[in-house]
């Protein structure tokens, strides 16, 4: 078996399937580069469920984290949906599981309730609206000033868009490791050391990060800010991943990745769900149609509306 996957022209046939199948790839830019470079679509959650929503592929092969997956699902439940491995979970959806939610919920039946779509299908079911990290200004502010707002899961996004939007919201306790394992003191001692680099973050960092950053926004709204501000060192405070189409976009450019903690492996932050998509697993998802995604349908109705209300707030607001 390994001996036959070995001779195996990954590339070609991922290609070929693509037609035979009439798939579609979408690939989150903290994917490995050879996955990248093969997928229809690259982007951040925002663009992906975009994507997602207007396909008209057969099958939508994801490379990404199963969330990511899902939210695919929810939105063509006619559609076969695969993701190359099913364990690509999250942290921050772990940090949110569905029981001490709803009660967190019940406990506070006046908040609207709108979740980063880092999260499980359930917790989306639990949800009024759902939000990315490049639209959640714009759905925060889409709600009543009036309306309290619970904000789940990621308290540094949500302690971000509070500062943002001057809204107080109700925050659930969680995080992302890949993001909360940046070092400040590292940083700031890199930063030292090129002092004409602009300092770039994900708002899922911690809050020192956010600090000192020049600039904090989406994957995707991190990328169209390195191609086009003028500065030409950039410190990059999220999934090292993203450095590929960094790269790709500003060879010209100095792109740094900001580096983590001492007690982690690589010198910078990787996501290890994310590293688990590789041009193997990729290969034999399609060419087995699994693993596939599937959701109960009572739960998928239930997050289907916050997820339609997201993209609709999104199309309002021009993202
Ligand atoms: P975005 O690509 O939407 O910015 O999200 C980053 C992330 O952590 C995905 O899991
Ligand atoms: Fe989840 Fe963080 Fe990985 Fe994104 S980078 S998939 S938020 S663990």
């Amino acid at each position: 078996m390994t001996e036959t996957i070995a001779a195996i022209d990954y590339t070609a046939e991922i290609k070929r399937l693509k037609k035979e199948k009439n798939a579609i790839i979408l690939a989150h830019y903290y994917v490995v580069p050879e996955i990248q470079d093969i997928a229809d679509f690259i982007g951040d959650s925002l663009g992906l469920s975009q994507q997602a929503e207007k396909t008209n592929a057969e099958m939508i092969v994801f490379c990404g984290v199963r969330f990511m997956a899902e939210t695919a699902k929810i939105l063509n439940p006619e559609k076969k949906v695969v993701l190359p491995d099913l364990d690509a979970g999250c942290s921050l959806e772990m940090s949110c599981p569905s029981e001490p939610f709803s009660k967190f919920k019940a406990e506070h039946p006046e908040h609207i309730v709108i979740s980063y779509i880092n999260c499980s299908s359930e917790i989306k079911a639990l949800s009024d609206i759902i939000c990315t990290s490049s639209n959640a200004e714009a759905i925060i502010r889409s709600v009543p000033e009036d309306k309290p707002i619970i904000f789940a899961p990621d308290k540094n996004l949500g302690r971000f868009l509070a500062r943002k939007t001057g809204r107080d919201l109700l925050l659930w306790d969680g995080a992302c490791m890949v993001h909360e394992a940046f070092s400040i003191d590292k940083l700031l001692r890199l930063h030292r050391e090129h002092p004409n680099a602009k300092i770039i973050a994900h708002p899922e960092s911690e809050e020192p990060v956010l600090k000192v950053a020049n600039y904090i926004g989406s994957t995707t709204g991190m990328i169209n800010f390195v191609k086009n501000d003028p500065h030409n060192e950039f410190i990059v405070a999220t999934e090292a991943g993203i450095m590929h189409q960094m790269k790709k976009e500003v060879p010209h450019k100095k792109i740094i990745p900001a580096p983590a903690s001492e007690d982690n492996t690589c010198a910078c932050s990787e996501c290890h769900f994310m590293k688990m998509n590789t041009m193997q697993k990729l290969y034999l998802c399609m060419k087995n149609e699994k693993p596939e995604i599937i959701i109960d349908e009572e739960v998928r109705l239930q997050a289907l509306k916050p997820i339609k209300r997201m993209l609709e707030i999104s199309k309002q607001a021009g993202l």
